[in-house]
């Protein structure tokens, strides 16, 4: 006889959950994942419920769940998505459909920046520079200005993205096996604007692991991408995940401790090696910690290559 959900107690269970000891029907896992996004956004004071939030989309199932997520949990606060097509052939555009069929079923205003179109730029430009084997490093520098810059065009206070518990803990465990305590602490679920009129950065899903963002999207038929960036090697990621897996396997709540572990220590951190402050880049005025900021650096290897 099949098992009946430990919450409901009606109907059959679809979802184990092994950290928490809990088997679920679907409904249930739908309101438990909900539950924590609330939870997370409360506990870490990631936005007042009359902010209004831009959410970072790419297509892929992790900001997918998250944008529906916020929605369900917050029907009155005011969203936006925000979208970067990065001129990736075969992927970009379908990543920007799915994006799009996302919005339209939940009525959320889309703003759209193609790298191409308004910077001249594609990301597969970089496999003539220096960058060729370092595509997804340069996309990301990319990106995380784009969204600044997005954020404030969407006059945004708070800019969410959808990392999740294995890329938060994952990183975390990296640059603490590494010592890189600056970036370690750069994971923090919510970061302060970088100056006045900017927005600040929050992660909603730090404590959702990824296999249940995937689960939440398949019952809630939520549009997500199907194909991989060609790009991505992400050997490196790979690694470290199947390690994090292992022990998992071992101790399910393992993840959740490492994150929490982490969470404690980053205060201290900051204290022991307090941020220099920022100054301004000298081509773009975009606060940086260098003369010339990561973004202007790596664009205009592009710029020369066009020139040449
Ligand atoms: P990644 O760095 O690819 O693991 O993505 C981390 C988060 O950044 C995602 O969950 C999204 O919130 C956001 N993101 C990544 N790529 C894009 C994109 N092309 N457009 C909008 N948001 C993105
Ligand atoms: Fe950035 Fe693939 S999405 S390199
Ligand atoms: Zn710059």
């Amino acid at each position: 006889m099949p098992l009946t959900c430990g919450k409901c107690r009606s109907a059959n269970v679809e979802v184990q959950i092994p950290y928490a000891r809990m088997s679920l029907c679907s409904k249930c896992f739908v309101d438990f994942y909900l539950a924590r996004v609330k939870k997370t956004v409360e506990e870490f004071k990631m936005f007042p419920e009359n902010a209004r939030v831009g959410v970072a989309v790419s297509g892929g199932k992790d900001s997918a769940a998250l944008l529906h997520a916020l929605r369900r949990v917050y029907p009155d606060l005011k969203l936006v998505a925000l979208h970067i097509n990065l001129g990736i052939p075969g992927y970009s555009d379908h990543c920007q459909v799915k994006v799009e069929k996302l919005v339209d079923i939940l009525n959320v205003e889309l703003n759209v920046f193609n790298l191409q179109e308004e910077l001249g730029i594609k990301i597969g430009d970089f496999k003539k520079t220096s960058f060729k084997n370092k595509l997804c490093s340069v996309c990301g520098t990319i990106k995380r200005r784009i969204f600044e810059e997005m954020a404030v065009k969407a006059k945004v206070q708070v800019l969410a993205t959808g990392h999740n518990l294995e890329d938060v803990a994952g990183v975390m465990f990296n640059n603490f096996l590494y010592g890189r305590w600056d970036q370690l602490a750069r994971l923090k679920p919510v970061l302060p604007p970088l100056a006045e009129g900017m927005a600040s950065k929050v992660k909603p899903l730090i404590r959702s692991p990824e296999n249940e963002n995937l689960l939440y999207c398949l019952y809630e038929d939520i549009p997500f991408r199907e194909i991989d960036c060609p790009f991505s090697k992400r050997t490196g990621v790979r690694k470290r995940t199947e390690i994090l897996e292992a022990i998992a396997k071992h101790n399910p709540y393992f993840k959740h401790q490492l994150l929490n572990r982490f969470l404690e220590i980053i205060p201290l951190l900051e204290n022991v090696s307090p941020k220099p402050p920022l100054g301004r880049c000298k081509v773009c005025g975009f606060p940086s910690s260098s003369e010339i900021c990561a973004f202007c650096k790596r664009t205009s290897l592009i710029k020369r290559l066009d020139k040449a």
